[in-house]
């Protein structure tokens, strides 16, 4: 007897994971979960997990992972068919058996599973074969082990038709392994049938529920076309309803974890490898609403770290809408952008995993992102354009359908517009809320220099300090003639801090004489987007002196490093003044310092225009 699955899910929402496992397993809650010593092995520490919202258990010492039938199959020693008889009964639900034509399209599907684990099998098996040694070489060159290999299953898909004759030879019809996208029908001859994924790298795809459903191939030659082909749409293959690595991360997975939504099958292997387990991808499309609610199923706030280019930039704006639509509360999601066109995989090479981490703990929260994109779009100098900025803020926050959630974004966002436009009418009104400074950081730079945060990595470098980094980036001299004082010098932007010790450390590490056209090198190679689009500003201000004398240059250079700090010190003093007031008194002293402020801001806007 074949069920189907709305009549499982039926019973599996009628009848708890524990309901069922308790009668044979002594359980403790835990959180959210519950904990007991597992039936499937000996053993005196509790390693097995119940989860009733997720409707699983999961076994860490055998790593068995299932649902309540699966429970009483594995524990009960009942059948399948037994098995939901039994809770059925006990849930009240109908039993309905499938008609025959679903009956047959069950049994197709069985077949489409089975030819695609075999398939994938014998991508595994080719992998560590001799004769295709150039395939391995290509996952030990992007830095693979053996171990990292095995676990994700990467394959090889041999050139010819291999993998046809291997299915043929298991009594794998040609009508199911096509079905299944593993084959193509040649059209000009009879009966013959070619290998879909022919000479490439394999990244078999499972879906929820942990079976093969596909796969993603990626060429070893860089000259091949195209660069990655999955399997296409067919009964149990729906990209958008997927994401790669999803079932494997899953049964481990806490409500406060960093799920990390990455663009490839690479990053996400990538990230593996250095210990980050946590990642998913989407399947080479944009992320779906049936994705995004995958996500939020396993986590609160699952963050997008889509590549650093401008592809990645308009897929992370895409997500950030689907995500209002269907915000709900607490769930929300969180955007890394990356620099200079990386993605994950690149930028954790160039820049160690640490920095990577460091973008994690700063990823942005949606309301910023949002934020940013319509201030991107947005010329705010003029009144017309603030209105206009107001109008994209307010189309964004009609996406979102959640009435509490609309209106806390509405709410937000006024509070925002009113300081960010007018921020400098502080001594209008007192009080402790106005002067603190905290998630405001971006609207009280001192210069505005038209600049992309998504490009800076979600911070707005502040715009002295960028006015520092791109002199010393246009005239390298300076950082032979100031070393000590560039390398003490308070950086509180992240990507210009990075620039800077990143700078010093390859200055350090070649310790014969500082040798411009290395430096110069080192920054094309590393920095070059950065350097031309997030401080284009900041460089038009160098390169308008280019023809100035060095000593001249110098002087200058000193005089913003100068400033800056001296504007920060005054930030400072504010900050520390502002848990002090207690009288009027007091609070004429605050208003002062917050004068002060403003009017060596407005002296050195001047100075540097
Ligand atoms: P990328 O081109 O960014 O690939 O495409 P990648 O994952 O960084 O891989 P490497 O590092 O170059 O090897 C991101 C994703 O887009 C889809 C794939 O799912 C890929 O993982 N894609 C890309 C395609 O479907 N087809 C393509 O031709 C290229
Ligand atoms: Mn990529």
């Amino acid at each position: 007897m074949k069920f189907s699955i709305e009549t499982l899910n039926e019973i599996k929402d009628k009848i708890s994971v524990s309901q069922v496992v308790e009668k044979t397993v002594q359980l403790k809650k835990r959180g959210k979960e519950f904990v007991g010593l597992s039936p499937f092995t000996k053993e005196r520490t509790p390693s097995f997990t119940v989860n009733d919202e997720k409707q699983f258990y999961h076994c860490f010492s055998t790593n068995k992972h299932g649902d309540i039938f699966t429970f009483l199959v594995e524990v009960g020693g009942l059948s399948f068919p037994e098995a939901v008889e039994k809770l059925a009964d006990e849930a009240g639900v109908q039993l309905r058996t499938f008609s025959p034509a679903e009956e047959e399209k069950f049994n197709k599907s069985k077949k489409l599973y089975e030819a695609l684990e075999i398939s994938k099998s014998f991508f595994s098996s080719q992998i560590f074969d001799n004769d295709n040694s150039l395939a391995l070489k290509y996952l030990k060159n992007r830095g693979l082990s053996n171990d990292i290999i095995n676990s994700y299953e990467i394959g090889y898909a041999p050139k010819g038709n291999k993998l046809e004759k291997f299915l043929i030879s298991k009594g794998v019809s040609h009508e199911i392994m096509t079905l299944a996208g593993m084959t193509i029908k040649d059209e000009n001859k009879k009966d013959n049938f070619y290998d879909r994924f022919r000479n490439r790298i394999i990244f078999p795809i499972r879906d929820i529920r942990n079976r093969v459903v596909g796969f993603g191939g990626r060429v070893i030659n860089a000259e091949d076309q195209p660069k990655y082909l999955n399997s296409p749409e067919t009964p149990v293959f729906h990209k958008g309803g997927l994401l790669y690595n999803f079932s494997k991360i899953r049964p481990n997975i806490k409500n406060n974890d960093n799920l990390i939504v990455v663009e490839g099958y690479m990053d996400v292997v990538s990230l593996a490898s250095k210990g980050l387990h946590n990642s998913v991808a989407p399947l080479g499309t944009a992320l779906t609403e049936t994705q995004l609610n995958l996500l939020w199923k396993e986590t609160d706030s699952p963050i997008i770290c889509f590549d650093g280019d401008k592809a990645g930039k308009q897929a992370s704006f895409r997500a950030s809408e689907i995500a209002l639509k269907l915000l709900k509360p607490n769930k929300t999601l969180r955007f890394i952008n990356l620099p200079d066109n990386l993605d994950p995989d690149d930028y954790i090479k160039n820049n160690g995993l640490e920095n990577f981490n460091k973008y994690i703990k700063n990823a942005s929260p949606l309301t910023v992102m949002i934020w940013d994109s319509c201030l991107q779009e947005s010329n705010i100098e003029t009144p017309e354009g603030k209105a206009g900025f107001e109008t994209l803020l307010r189309r964004k926050l009609n996406l979102i359908s959640d009435k509490s959630i609309k209106k806390h974004y509405g709410l937000l966002f006024k509070e925002m517009l009113e300081k960010f436009f007018y921020s400098k009418k502080f001594d209008k009104k007192i009080s402790k809320f106005d002067y603190n400074e905290k998630g405001s950081r971006k609207f009280n730079n001192p210069l505005k220099i038209k600049n992309s945060i998504l490009g800076s990595g979600g911070q707005l470098p502040s715009d002295l300090e960028a006015l520092v980094i791109s002199g010393i980036l246009i005239f390298p001299g300076l950082i032979k003639n100031h070393f000590e004082i560039l390398e003490s010098f308070q950086i509180e932007n992240l990507r210009l801090r990075d620039i800077r010790d990143n700078l010093l450390v390859f200055i350090k590490k070649d310790y014969s004489e500082l040798n411009i056209d290395l430096i110069k090198e080192f920054v094309q190679k590393n920095y070059q987007t950065f350097f031309e689009k997030d401080l284009r500003f900041a460089n038009i201000f160098w390169q308008k002196k280019e023809g100035i004398n060095f000593d001249q240059i110098s002087e200058v250079w000193l005089e913003i490093l100068k400033d800056d700090q001296h504007i920060k010190s005054l930030i400072k003093d504010i900050e520390t003044s502002k848990d002090e007031i207690k009288n009027e008194e007091d609070e004429r002293r605050f208003i002062d310092l917050i004068k002060n402020k403003d009017k060596a801001i407005k002296l050195i806007t001047e100075k540097y225009g």
